[in-house]
């Protein structure tokens, strides 16, 4: 689990984090998120290069991330939770029905279902849990290689949608399908809108496409500051379609 925290000066704004149940290393067993830690050593192919692995550093458990952001105990704290499975390489992580099933009895449990976005790219898991628990907030990742097919397999990432033949490529009307709370699209690639070669994804006409559907538009990754700039107009001047 990644864990990213917005701190002001005296709170936490919000907390991101990214929730990865592995198969292999088995953080947690089948049907109890409450299972054993798991070396992040241990993690072997799920492990960034970048990311520095101290030894003997533990990944936390969904359970510790909420007893540290309740040590704040400011009932405010949003949760931006993201579930991390890969529809192509099943066997990397648990089932996605464990995703599921599993997550939202432990928001409730701990008074955290209200406060909680679920965001995922692997759109199986927003569907299943919409279903299964109506009043969560689900938001659409998205980004230039999930709205195209693999190969035979279609388009796998979508939980079922066949965005060709449902919605004639239109992802903005896919994401509203699945009841989605907010669409987040890549802002664009390559990283920067100072890369050579930089195309927008979440373009002007995407924004208001979205907003006109009810969706909120939370584009990913802008954290540089030209990038954050330039979303900013691109939000701003809707109306007049900047790029
Ligand atoms: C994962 O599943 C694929 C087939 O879907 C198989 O080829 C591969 O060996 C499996 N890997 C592991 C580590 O079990
Ligand atoms: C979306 O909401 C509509 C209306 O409440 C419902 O009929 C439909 O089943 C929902 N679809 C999903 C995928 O949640």
């Amino acid at each position: 689990m990644s864990l990213t925290a917005m701190f002001s000066s005296s709170a936490i704004l919000s907390v991101a984090f990214e929730l990865f149940m592995l198969a292999n290393a088995r953080p947690f067993a089948t049907g109890d998120l409450n299972g054993e830690t798991v070396e992040v050593s241990s993690l072997g192919a799920m492990a960034k290069s970048s990311i520095a692995v101290h030894p003997g550093a533990k990944i936390s458990t969904l359970e510790e991330v909420l007893d540290l952001i309740d040590c704040y105990g400011d009932k405010k704290v949003q949760i931006n939770l993201e579930t991390k499975l890969d529809p192509e390489n099943p066997n990397q992580t648990l089932s996605v029905d464990t995703y599921i099933d599993n997550l939202v009895p432990i928001l409730q449990r701990r008074g955290y279902a209200d406060r909680t976005y679920i965001q995922s790219f692997d759109w199986r898991t927003l569907i299943g849990i919409k279903k299964k628990f109506p009043k969560t907030r689900t938001v659409a990742l998205l980004d230039d290689t999930t709205v195209v097919p693999s190969g035979n397999l279609g388009f796998t990432w979508l939980g079922g949608i066949d965005l060709q033949k449902d919605f004639a490529g239109d992802w903005v009307k896919a994401a509203h399908s699945i009841n989605a709370t907010a669409l987040s699209p890549v802002h664009g690639v390559p990283s920067s809108v100072n890369t050579p070669g930089y195309k927008p994804f979440t373009t002007a006409a995407i924004v208001s496409q979205a907003h006109e559907l009810g969706m909120i538009v939370v584009p990913w990754t802008v954290d540089d500051e030209v990038t954050i700039d330039k979303m900013f107009r691109r939000v701003i001047h809707t109306s007049q379609g900047i790029e």
